[in-house]
């Protein structure tokens, strides 16, 4: 406890909660298992669900499982009375159970401390659970969404969508800037009208949101920085691993800020969420088997690169010297893999019970891993076909951004894009006609853009030219021509996606597994 001054000031854990101080020992603590390590040497009572179970002669090594961890408790049929003892016995994966006993530190043991159990009751006896340690498709385990949250894979990428989300907060609100909610039903399209959600709103058309930068604009002439923390839609009709249907947008929006300003602010931004993720997530990164050096790089000194300068990138000889080097290392890589796999199918047959469970979860991992260097090999090449083919004034796809990612070492803010292809609301770069002031932070590693945003156009002539140039209803946009009629300023925002950037933090294949429940194309269940 550290001593300060005259007061000795609580300890806090990692969450900021006090540690609490024992006062009575004679009925067991109700502890979280993330808090174990408080409770060293007391009895405490844990409430859970079975994780795993092994046994032999006279003991029960259950490990249990609570949402904050993992432990294991171990019966032992001397030390319970009978009734505990055959509770342990009958509980089978995923049976919730309420048990008591005492904390010991003991390094080996997943978490740090094992208890030795006391008594224990099973609250409810699960049926034979769908998710084995034995292989499953992807579409199987998206179907038990519902289950698959408890695993321990999806347990760390969910926690580290929870740690961002409370970076985004702390960074925007020790700024001063505002949390204000933008409509998710509205009139009009904000993002180009091919990926919109229609619906009937009482006899007149509404859209679900894509995007709450307009309303953002306003709510930035009132007070002046602002942040919206919401849900989006897009009608994406595209199968990709970075599009979701629904999907949750950061979009910060600040009066009398231009460009350099947003694009320092991101960097900012993204910097926080990663250090805060490095200093907070240690547990889930490893879990996952993140590879931590790439975030390390990534606090700060983003590059700045211009559209122009991007396109010269992208179609480089560099650029198809990595592709053909990415080619042999993935090769080499499934040569590798499928050896162990064969390996682990030869040791099988002699392997203990605990062994093969270990066997069992490996081969999982590499069939997984199979499958997504199948696809890359057969990406790779497509890939670079279309990037020397690339020309001046078109949209990158995500495959461009994806080889324009691996000449850098972290994040970089590509800006200045040529403005057919962006949208009616930015503002032209006046030293350049042809290009808009928009900026995207694309992150590293091949992940790609988890960034979009720039400068808005503050002329009301130029806006309302706009419009009609994208073919869009001029009357609903009567209210936002209004904050050009009425002080208009400099003003600039961005829209940061959740999703992608949980998916890119986590280093996993693809963002269905960075939120709760997926909407994609196909999935509307569970
Ligand atoms: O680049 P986008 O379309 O920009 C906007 O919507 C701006 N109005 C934002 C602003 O300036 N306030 O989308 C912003 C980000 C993308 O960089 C991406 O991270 C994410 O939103 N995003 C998606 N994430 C998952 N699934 C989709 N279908 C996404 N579409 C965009
Ligand atoms: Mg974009």
């Amino acid at each position: 406890m550290p001593y300060f001054g005259a007061f000795v000031l609580p300890e806090r854990d990692r969450y900021g909660l006090p540690v609490p101080i024992v006062i009575s020992m004679s009925t067991p603590t109700l502890s979280s298992i993330d808090r174990l390590s408080h409770h060293e040497g007391e009895e405490v009572t844990i409430q859970g669900w079975l994780y795993n179970k092994r046994s032999s002669k006279g003991l029960h090594f259950l490990v249990m499982r609570d949402g904050t961890g993992l432990s294991q408790c171990v019966v032992s049929e001397e030390a319970v009375s009978e009734q505990a003892w055959n509770a342990a016995n009958e509980a089978t994966q995923e049976s919730s159970i309420s048990l008591t006993g005492t904390v010991r530190k003991d390094e080996k043991q997943v978490g740090g401390y094992e208890v030795s159990v006391t008594d224990l009751t099973l609250i409810h006896k699960a049926e034979e659970y769908p998710i084995t340690p034995k292989e499953h498709g992807v579409d199987f385990l998206m179907n038990h969404r519902h289950l698959w949250l408890r695993s321990q894979r999806q347990w760390a990428i969910l926690r580290i969508r929870n740690s961002v989300i409370m970076s985004i907060h702390n960074f925007f609100q020790e700024r001063g800037f505002l949390q204000m909610d933008a409509p998710i039903l509205t009139g009009t399209a904000v993002e180009g009208t091919s990926t919109l959600f229609e619906m009937e709103y009482f006899g007149k058309s509404a859209y679900l949101t894509q995007s709450g930068q307009l309303h953002g604009e306003a709510m930035a002439m009132a007070f002046g920085k602002i942040y919206t923390f919401g849900p989006t839609f897009r009608a994406e009709k595209s199968k990709t691993r970075r599009h979701l249907t629904e999907f949750w947008m950061i979009e910060p929006e600040m009066a009398f800020y231009d460009l350099d300003m947003t694009m320092q602010l991101a960097e900012e931004l993204l910097g926080r969420i990663v250090g805060d993720a490095l200093k907070n997530c240690q547990a889930e990164l490893e879990i996952l088997g993140r590879d931590q050096e790439p975030l390390k790089r990534s606090l700060s000194g983003y590059p700045r690169v211009s559209y122009d300068k991007a396109v010269e990138i992208l179609k480089s000889e560099k650029t198809a010297h990595m592709v053909a080097e990415k080619i042999a290392a993935a090769e080499k890589e499934a040569e590798d893999i499928k050896n162990e796999s064969e390996v682990g199918k030869r040791e099988y047959g002699q392997a203990k019970k605990w062994e093969k469970r270990k066997i069992d979860a490996r081969e999982l991992e590499i069939q997984r891993r199979l499958t997504e260097i199948e696809e890359e090999l057969r990406n790779l090449p497509a890939w670079l076909a279309s990037a020397k083919a690339f020309e001046w004034g078109t949209d990158f796809g995500g495959s461009d951004e994806t080889l324009i990612t691996w000449h850098f070492d972290r994040p970089i803010i590509v800006h200045r894009f040529p403005h057919e292809f962006k949208a009616f609301y930015m503002k032209r770069d006046p030293e350049d006609d042809r290009v808009a002031l928009g900026m995207d932070v694309l992150a590293p590693e091949g992940y790609g853009e988890i960034v979009g945003g720039g400068e808005r156009a503050t002329d009301l002539a130029f806006l309302e030219s706009q419009v009609e140039k994208h073919g869009l209803p001029a009357e609903a946009f009567t209210w936002y021509f209004d904050l050009r009629r009425y002080g208009s300023v400099t003003h600039s925002g961005f829209g940061l996606g959740l999703e992608r950037t949980v998916t890119w933090i986590c280093g996993i294949h693809h963002l269905r597994e960075t939120i709760p429940f997926a909407r994609t194309l196909d999935r509307l269940y569970p």
